[in-house]
Parts: structure tokens; sequence; C-alpha cells
């Protein structure tokens, strides 16, 4: 994929620059949101170093990362390693498309620069998927680069996503009213929007009464 083909690092797996420079700031944002305790499942986990940063930061968490790609998976496994860290399970093969997902519960989910990177179904399935495994206001966190109102909210947002159509027409940055409708109709409440560094936002959703009924209640 070419707007998402790391390099190996000299110890770990793949190096994804742009992980490095925002998982800081997703960090501060997660020690507020996330649950004292529990599982925190990772979608699109991606080369493995947010897990395995996460993991040591936030150590009286679970960590469970997947991705679909086995690439990913390996690199995955090698960061996991490289971190000494004991509360990152081994990564799960988990396409949001696919049904059913191969775990029935987690206490809160992440999923970091996915959803303009994949076709719109792909949104639709993470809502879809994430809303039955999460408790009664359990934390899905969203990150990436977001339309307002139709709107990009930074000139280099317009060009990624002009790039994103380019590479595949299915792609591009989305808008937030969008995903907001597709989370409320998956159950969760509107979400709490931060704003991040390079024109990123961050998206905390609640699983609210709405939703289909979860293994965790
Ligand atoms: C731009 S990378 C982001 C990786 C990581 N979260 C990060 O921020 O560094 C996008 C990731 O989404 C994954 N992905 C794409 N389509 C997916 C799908 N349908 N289900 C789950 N993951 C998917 C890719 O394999 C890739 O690892």
């Amino acid at each position: 994929m070419a707007f998402f083909d790391p390099p190996p690092a000299a110890r770990g797996g793949l190096h994804a620059a742009a992980t490095e420079r925002n998982r800081g700031p997703i960090l501060e944002i997660l020690r507020r949101v996330l649950p004292p305790s529990g599982l925190v499942l990772e979608i699109a986990s991606g080369t493995g170093q947010h897990v395995a940063f996460f993991g040591r930061e936030l150590p009286a968490l679970r960590w469970q990362p997947s991705d679909p790609s086995p690439r990913h998976l390996d690199s995955i496994r090698a960061w996991t390693v490289a971190s000494g860290a004991d509360n990152v399970a081994p990564p799960m093969q988990l396409d949001v498309e696919m049904a059913p997902w191969p775990l029935v519960r987690a206490d809160a989910i992440l999923n970091i620069n996915m959803i303009h990177i994949a076709p719109w179904s792909a949104a639709e399935a993470l809502f879809r998927g994430a809303a039955p495994l999460l408790p009664a206001a359990g934390v899905l966190f969203l990150y990436g680069p977001f339309k307002r109102d139709g709107q990009h909210t930074a000139e280099s947002n317009a060009r990624f996503d002009e790039r994103l159509r380019g590479e595949d027409p299915r792609w591009g940055v989305r808008d937030l009213v969008d995903v907001e409708a597709l989370a409320a109709a998956a159950g969760f409440g509107a979400p709490e929007v931060i704003a991040m560094p390079a024109n990123n936002l961050s998206l905390v959703f609640h699983r609210g009464v709405g939703a289909p009924q979860s293994a965790n209640d």
C-alpha cells in the first residue's frame, strides 16, 4: 500500500515515522478517557509501534492488537517482543469487514488512521462490529484527519485527500458529520472532538443505551 509501506527498523518491526510523532499526544487523551483497567482492543494496529508504546505507558490495561495484514502482524509481534511489555497479547488477524470478529468483548476499542485509507464500508463495519463488544458507556476512540461540514480543515488535508482518492476512489478523508451519523446508527453517543497536532482529530465515542446488547452488559 503506497500510503502505508513503512520500512523495517534496526530493532523491532516496521517503522512508521508519523506513529512516533503522534503517539505522545494520543497517549495524553487515552490516559484520560480509557478505563483504569480491562482489555483494550486496537483495530488496524499497523506496525505495532503504538500498541507497544501504549502498553508500556498504561501497564494496568491489557492490550489486544489486530490487523488484517500478515506483514503487519509480524511487525506487531516484533515490536511487542522488543518492548518487553507483558500486557500486550499476540496480535489477532482482524479485518473489520469479517463476521463475526474473533473476540466477543473489550472494555475499550482504538482505531487510529484507518477509515480514510479503507472503503466507507470499513467505517460502517467498524462501528457495527465495535458496539456489541463494549460495555455500556465503553469508549471507541478514533484518530485521523476529518472534514468538518464538507470542508477540509487544512490545505495539507485537502492534498492528502486527493492523493488518497487517486490511489483508490473508495478512500478519502471522511466528514465528521457522516462519521457521527454512522456512530449514532450503531448506538454511540455524540463524540468528544479534540483537535490534535498536524490537523488531525481525536474522536471519543461512548457506547450508549441504544446500542445492541453486549457480552459485557
Ligand atoms: C495508515 S495504517 C495505520 C496503522 C496504525 N494504526 C498507525 O496509526 O500507525 C492503516 C491500517 O489499517 C489497516 N486496515 C485497512 N483496512 C482494514 C480493515 N478493513 N480492517 C482492519 N484494518 C484495516 C491496514 O492493514 C493498516 O495497518
